[in-house]
């Protein structure tokens, strides 16, 4: 079973990925782990995003033990992290460098401690459209850039921080421009994709959704 999540930043991905890996027994695989890994490196060897064949010479030789080593570092989810990643992930060569790590993960999921499970849940922006076109389910989680930029201010508040929420609200908007607008792989529903917008539903009430949908396909494969 193949589940793919998509939408803008702090729209609710990733709580709705762990909520439904724990009780289904998925692996998970958050995607902007790779443009995180390859935006940090940069960062850490002083580089500059702009340049685009530094950035893809460093998507060619990521691993999945070296994303994951670089994931410890506390610029992996800062700020600083997130412009950086949203830079890099625009570059078409870099998106294409990276495609095969994350397809992989599709064909034999294992859970962090390296045992094998029975179906994968991707996070991303592209993972219904690129990653997994084939995925059984497509999910897209969206919210208002207000609501998002709040949580993702109390986010950065509760691991201490020193952020302004206006800081915090131009980053996402700008983020979500260039996510959506660049020529790789715009972030956008795939068309058979169930939308769920989380500024009118609680976390629960689409988690309750999204069960009664994979619930559904469960039933449809045993028959
Ligand atoms: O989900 P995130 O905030 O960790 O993603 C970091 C950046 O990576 C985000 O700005 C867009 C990019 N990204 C992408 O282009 N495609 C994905 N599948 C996942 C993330």
């Amino acid at each position: 079973m193949i589940i793919t999540i998509d939408g803008p930043a702090a729209a609710g991905k990733g709580t709705l990925a762990a909520k439904l890996s724990a009780k289904y027994k998925y692996a998970y695989f958050d995607t902007g782990m790779v443009y995180r890994a390859v935006g940090l490196e940069m960062y850490l060897r002083n580089l500059d995003t702009a340049d685009e064949k530094a950035a893809l010479k460093i998507a060619e030789t990521l691993t999945f033990e070296k994303m994951m080593e670089l994931s410890a570092h506390p610029d992996f989810r800062s700020q600083i992290g997130g412009r950086n990643a949203s830079i890099v992930s625009a570059y078409p060569d870099v998106r294409a460098a990276l495609l095969k790590m994350q397809q992989d993960f599709s064909e034999n999921p294992v859970f962090a401690d390296g045992t094998p499970a029975q179906g994968a849940i991707y996070d991303g922006r592209d993972t219904g459209t690129v990653v997994c076109p084939e995925a059984d389910i497509k999910l897209f989680i969206t919210a208002s850039s207000e609501v998002r930029a709040e949580r993702r201010y109390k986010e950065f508040v509760a691991k201490g921080m020193d952020v302004a929420y206006e800081e915090v609200l131009a980053d996402v908007k700008a983020r979500d421009e260039r996510d959506a607008n660049r020529s790789a792989a715009p972030m956008k529903p795939a068309e058979d994709a169930v939308v769920f917008d989380t500024s009118t539903l609680n976390i629960e009430e689409v988690f309750a959704k999204a069960c009664e949908i994979i619930d559904a396909e469960i039933d449809k494969e045993k028959r």
